[in-house]
């Protein structure tokens, strides 16, 4: 049974979040929907084009860290659930550039975690949920074999991974001290529609559209285990239905996958669709074998077996398949993906809606 919630939803306008608003406004329907997205480069309004009018959901433009607005969306609108997922999420922007990581994902955590407390605390209703969407990352990097489970001591090793570890750990302090429903989910690599094409997936795809050179960081046997972003998304609302708090869960794909093997499967996936480069070759001429990332963690894995125990969530869709899916979806979204790279995403809309608190 369905309960009606009031969901903030934060960085619903980036990938993950808007397919995750996209799945409450299609299958949840007793679900209210407020997302809070400060719209940096990652967040695009049209991911969410389709749900402009409808009246389940608003969006208001502000920065999670600014505890006025948040706290005002808690009064205004009695959110009863927080599904938390605005970060700053690329490891390569954290490694040039680690300020933002700092502020977005630590303050930010901080101030949405501080806003619950204010309106909840003491005595939350029996409902009320937050639930912070982490990564596999903050585990560190695994060795041939293994894999991450929830008891896993953190060791995270990049800027990223640091800031979300040190989320976490706010997240969890909130649980142990003031008794804050809080539950925390740790995912591998996410892939599907309305990806920003600075991340493996997508940028492989824009750079075989344009016949340019395909980068590989290293030597291209880095693994990560890959996870549909629908799949994803259900695993979230499940955690939000019948999770316990104070408790984390791992969600991953069971699609472990060398990098070079994802960067040749959608070479081959697009010469087979759209027909071979106009040279003639295949688009796996392309790749190139590039400088590795600095402290490139070799190989995620998870052990996704208490969310299945627990909850009886399972990834529905093989990486093969997946992969199709979202290829079929880049293809026929050409302009989205022109529009982000070409920065034109920006102007879009930006001025409609002005926070209105
Ligand atoms: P994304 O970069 O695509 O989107 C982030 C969104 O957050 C954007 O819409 C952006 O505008 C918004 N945002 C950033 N800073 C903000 C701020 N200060 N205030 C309000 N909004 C802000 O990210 P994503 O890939 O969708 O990831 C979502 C969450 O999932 C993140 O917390 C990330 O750490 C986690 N995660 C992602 C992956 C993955 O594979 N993408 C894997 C594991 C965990
Ligand atoms: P990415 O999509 O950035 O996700 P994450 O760093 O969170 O795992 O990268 C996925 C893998 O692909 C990672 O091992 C780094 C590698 N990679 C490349 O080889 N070339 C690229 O251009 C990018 C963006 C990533």
């Amino acid at each position: 049974m369905k309960k009606s919630r009031t969901v903030l939803v934060t960085g619903g306008c980036g990938f993950i979040g808007a397919n995750f608003v996209h799945l409450l406004l299609d299958e949840y329907p007793d679900w209210q929907v407020i997302n809070l997205d400060k719209l940096t480069y990652a967040g695009n309004l049209e991911n969410l084009r389709d749900a402009t009018g409808n009246e389940r959901y608003r969006f208001i433009k502000g920065d999670i860290c600014d505890g006025s607005i948040v706290d005002g969306i808690f009064r205004e609108y009695g959110i009863d659930t927080v599904v938390h997922f605005a970060a700053e999420s690329h490891v390569d922007r954290s490694i040039t550039g680690p300020a933002d990581f700092i502020q977005t994902n630590i303050v930010g955590t901080f101030t949405l975690l501080e806003a619950a407390r204010k309106s909840w605390m003491p005595r939350a209703d029996s409902q009320a949920v937050f639930l912070h969407v982490s990564t596999d990352e903050v585990y560190g990097s695994l060795g041939e074999t293994g894999y991450f489970s929830e008891t896993t001591s953190y060791d995270p090793r990049s800027p990223y991974s640091a800031s979300k570890a040190s989320s976490d750990h706010l997240v969890s302090a909130y649980f142990h001290t003031y008794g804050l429903p809080v539950r925390i989910t740790n995912c591998s690599n996410n892939y599907g529609p309305y990806q920003f094409p600075e991340k493996l997936i997508p940028l492989i795809f824009h750079n075989c559209m344009g016949g340019r050179e395909l980068p590989v960081y290293g030597d291209g046997k880095n693994v990560r285990d890959w996870l549909y972003v629908k799949d994803h998304c259900e695993a979230i609302a499940q955690v939000v239905q019948k999770g316990k708090n104070g408790r984390s869960y791992n969600i991953g794909g069971n699609n472990e996958k060398e990098n070079i093997e994802v960067v040749g499967l959608i070479c081959d996936i697009l010469d087979r669709k759209i027909g071979l480069l106009p040279t003639g070759e295949c688009r796996r001429t392309l790749i190139r074998f590039v400088k590795d990332r600095l402290g490139h963690d070799r190989r995620y894995a998870i052990d996704a077996g208490r969310i299945r125990d627990e909850i009886g969530w399972q990834p529905q869709v093989r990486f093969e398949e997946g992969i199709e899916r979202t290829i079929d979806w880049y293809l026929a979204n050409t302009d989205w993906v022109s529009n982000v790279v070409d920065g034109s995403y920006r102007k879009y809309y930006e001025k409609m809606y002005e926070h209105r608190l």
